[in-house]
């Protein structure tokens, strides 16, 4: 974990308020699947954190939403760009012949490295990907490209499967044992409570972004706390009372 002024390699918008940025930094030699960086975002105090999408040797590529003022003013940055990571317990990589991805909106882009690493162990990876419409979908030809099977579902039907990831899902009779799963509350609350096995990425509010304010505090089924920042964002289904 280090915190460091990175450069901003490229910072384009990939689909409806979708920003792709492209970051050189040293990080990126520490950085796992499923990991977060906290990016400082001036004039604001607290650190906005984003989910580490693909590590490449010396660069990272985070995506992400223009959701309030920092997102927004995220897109008008280039240059130098101080960050803090790679953060949080990711997603773990176990020997599996088969493993479904299932993302929601901007719980899509932590899955893209989780995807490649599985791919490299020779797993195969069905990729089930959620959105509200055809105008927000990305990174569907990335997916495919890395050689993943992928099925969309749009909440307005206007693309894939109507309605959401767990109609894709049903829709194209996809079984398995193991999912790997990132996105918006409802949708992991379905994922927890389809499948058995696996993990699911969770977002919370968030100020230190390290273990120390408890901001970002859920419950595990024994009532313990567990801290969103630290003890995940990743955890095996099952574990947090969503
Ligand atoms: C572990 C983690 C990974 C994330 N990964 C991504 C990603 O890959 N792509 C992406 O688009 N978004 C991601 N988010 C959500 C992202 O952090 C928020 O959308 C962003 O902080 C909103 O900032 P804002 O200034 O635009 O919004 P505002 O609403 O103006 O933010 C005000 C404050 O609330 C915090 N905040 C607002 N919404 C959230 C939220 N959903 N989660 C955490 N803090 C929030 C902000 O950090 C800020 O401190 C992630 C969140 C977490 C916790
Ligand atoms: S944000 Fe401070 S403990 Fe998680």
């Amino acid at each position: 974990m280090r915190q460091e002024i990175a450069k901003i390699l490229s910072n384009e918008e990939i689909s409806k308020d979708i920003y792709k940025m492209e970051i050189e930094c040293g990080l990126a030699q520490e950085a796992k699947p499923g990991q977060f960086i906290e990016i400082t975002v001036p004039p604001f105090f607290l650190r906005r954190p984003i989910s580490i999408s693909e590590i490449k040797e010396n660069t990272i590529v985070i995506i992400y939403k223009i959701l309030g003022e920092g997102t927004k003013k995220m897109t008008e940055m280039s240059g130098d760009l101080d960050i803090f990571g790679p953060l949080g317990h990711g997603f773990e990589i176990e020997n599996k012949d088969h493993v479904v991805l299932v993302g929601g909106g901007v719980g899509v882009p932590p899955l893209f490295q989780t995807a490649k690493e599985y791919l490299k162990n020779g797993t195969n990876v069905d990729v089930v990907l959620g959105f509200n419409d055809k105008e927000t979908i990305f990174y569907e030809e990335e997916f495919k490209a890395l050689g993943c099977h992928v099925y969309i579902a749009t909440m307005d039907g206007s693309y894939g499967s109507k309605g959401t990831v767990i109609n894709a899902i049903e829709d194209n009779q996809i079984k398995t044992d193991f999912v790997c799963s990132c996105g918006p509350l409802p949708m992991l609350k379905a994922v927890q409570n389809t499948f058995e096995a696996g993990y699911i990425s969770l977002e919370a509010r968030m100020a230190c972004g390290m273990g120390a304010c408890m901001g970002c505090v859920v419950k595990d089924q024994e009532g313990h706390s567990l801290r969103v920042c630290k003890d995940g964002p990743v955890f095996p289904i099952g574990k947090v009372v969503l």
